[in-house]
């Protein structure tokens, strides 16, 4: 069969998998979920404002005056330092109380908790407890909220539901900065807890509203609860509890979890284990989340002020337009996500921002003129709406979808954590390559971008399966079957791909690379 048939099967075998209910529920339940990222974009975004209020000058720092590099680092960084620990910490709820839990908690008690100290506080070391324990928040929060929408959204259009919590982090980005910029003005305390303090009706919408809404199938499945699983079905399909469509799609996912459990319990040994082609999933998603931070999205939105300022071009006005650029163009991302599918959506997005940021390396080292400075802002949005349209939101949708249930919410906190950290150590090390009396490296930087971006387009090339409209049982079945990356697109799924198969006994005790399916 070729290529272009067997995507016609795929198309068509997915099309005639139409089942009776309603899909409404499972959509609408995925995309409230991604107000989560309305949490994670606000908090990122806001503490630079905060940190150049005139009244928050005047009171925070040691001197009275300004602060320190040393104390603005530790005010930066300690977020990601929280949201790493937070990150790691997510599977153990996840894996324990459930997915919605952990949402409900991590919002409602130590997000919250968090915004409520960093508002109470008038000085710098409760002002710095607060952003640990609500970058705890973020980084619990930030590893479920991909989890929770794969699991429960329908296949047919998960990565655009997925992809909505990408468009949430960005509108709470550019949020924090609209409010930042009502407020920093005020000559009082209000000017940094109007702000602060904002987020902990975030907190309240997330964690009230996952009180209302259903614990994923799949996780009920992974504790053996089978009837709880049904009713959750049930609630997402608007089905009966005894539906033949119901009973079908449960039947699936509990032959795929029987399917892997064969190779071993659910144990961070199982996470860093070569079976169910773990190891190769796993580091699909670690490096997702890597290259996704060292694209240099973040060098525009956390430094890209001053830069824009010190190229001679004014930098707020430019922030503005990123913030501004960075939401609209999530919108294409969302709608092609099922049309043009995860692979092609990486590759045109590397293409696109690596040819951007040449652009602009090259143009700041030839030219100065008021023409070039034009140049310079416009490559920088369009770098911005292709990172926004492309790697944004698909390194979340690639994450949510890559791992097999048993393993799937520790190896969802690894990848997150992998963002979180490639994150923090960008910004750690960004000063030094361009403050003046350091590397000052002024556009060249973007020489530096230009070229991991490269090394995105090789990495997506070698590394992402393409799953768009495939069940996340069917990926599992896809990375049984197809062992390059490049060759999925032809992949066509079979019908309960894992009822009556077994796991050949040589193979389950074997630390195999590839297993055969062998059906009964
Ligand atoms: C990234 C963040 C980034 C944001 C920009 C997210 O997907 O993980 O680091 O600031 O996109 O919109």
């Amino acid at each position: 069969m070729g290529l272009e048939d067997s995507r016609i099967v795929r198309k068509f075998v997915n099309v005639g998998e139409k089942k009776a209910g309603s899909t409404a529920m499972g959509i609408f339940v995925g995309v409230f979920a991604a107000f989560g990222g309305i949490l994670f974009g606000y908090d990122t975004g806001t503490i630079s404002g905060v940190m150049a209020m005139p009244y928050v000058k005047a009171h925070f720092p040691k001197n009275k005056e300004n602060f320190t590099s040393n104390e603005s680092s530790l005010l930066v960084s300690i977020l990601s330092a929280g949201t790493l620990v937070g990150a790691l910490c997510a599977p153990f709820i996840n894996d324990t109380l459930g997915r919605r839990w952990c949402l409900i908690i991590s919002s409602l008690v130590v997000f919250n908790l968090g915004a409520a100290l960093q508002t109470a506080s008038h000085s710098l070391p409760l002002l710095i407890v607060g952003r640990v324990v609500a970058g705890l928040g973020v980084g619990l929060i930030s590893s479920t909220i991909p989890l929770y929408q794969s699991e429960t959204a329908p296949k047919w259009i998960r990565g655009a539901v997925v992809s909505c919590y990408q468009w949430a982090i960005t509108i709470g980005i550019f949020l924090a900065a609209c409010i930042n910029q009502g407020t920093h003005k005020i000559n009082g305390p209000a000017s940094y807890r109007i702000p602060l303090a904002i987020q902990i009706l975030w907190g309240l919408i997330l964690g009230f509203g996952m009180y209302l809404l259903p614990e994923t199938p799949r996780f009920f499945i992974s504790k053996g609860k089978h009837a709880e699983a049904a009713d959750s079905l049930a609630r997402l399909r608007k089905l009966p509890n005894d539906h033949p469509d119901l009973l079908e799609e449960l039947e699936d996912i509990k032959a795929a979890y029987e399917f892997e459990i064969e190779y071993g319990k659910s144990s961070w040994g199982q996470v860093f284990s070569r079976k169910n082609h773990q190891l190769k999933r796993l580091s699909t998603g670690v490096f997702i989340q890597a290259f996704q931070q060292l694209t240099g999205v973040n060098f525009i939105f956390y430094f890209g002020t001053t830069f824009f300022e010190s190229a001679g071009v004014n930098g707020f006005t430019i922030a503005l337009a990123t913030n501004i650029v960075n939401v609209g163009s999530t919108i294409p991302g969302i709608l092609l996500m099922e049309i043009v599918g995860r692979r092609n959506i990486l590759l045109t997005g590397a293409a696109g921002m690596s040819v951007s940021q040449l652009i602009v390396a090259i143009t700041g080292i030839t030219t100065h003129t008021e023409a070039s400075k034009n140049v310079l802002v416009a490559f920088c949005c369009i770098f911005i709406a292709f990172f926004a349209a492309t790697w944004g939101p698909t390194a979340w949708v690639v994450v949510g979808e890559l791992f097999p249930l048993r393993t799937r919410a520790k190896s969802v906190a690894l990848c997150t954590a992998s963002n979180w950290l490639w994150n923090w150590a960008i910004a750690y090390s960004t000063p030094y390559m361009v403050d003046p009396d350091k590397g000052n490296l002024g556009t060249n930087v973007f020489f530096i971008w230009g070229g991991f971006n490269f090394f995105c387009f090789l990495f997506a090339f070698m590394t992402i399966y393409e799953t768009k409209g495939l069940s996340l049982e069917q990926v599992d079945e896809l990375y049984e079957n197809v062992s390059q990356a490049w060759k999925s697109k032809s992949f066509v799924p079979s019908e309960h791909a894992f009822r009556n198969t077994a796991v050949p006994v040589s193979e389950s005790k074997a630390d195999g690379y590839s297993v055969e399916v062998s059906s009964a």
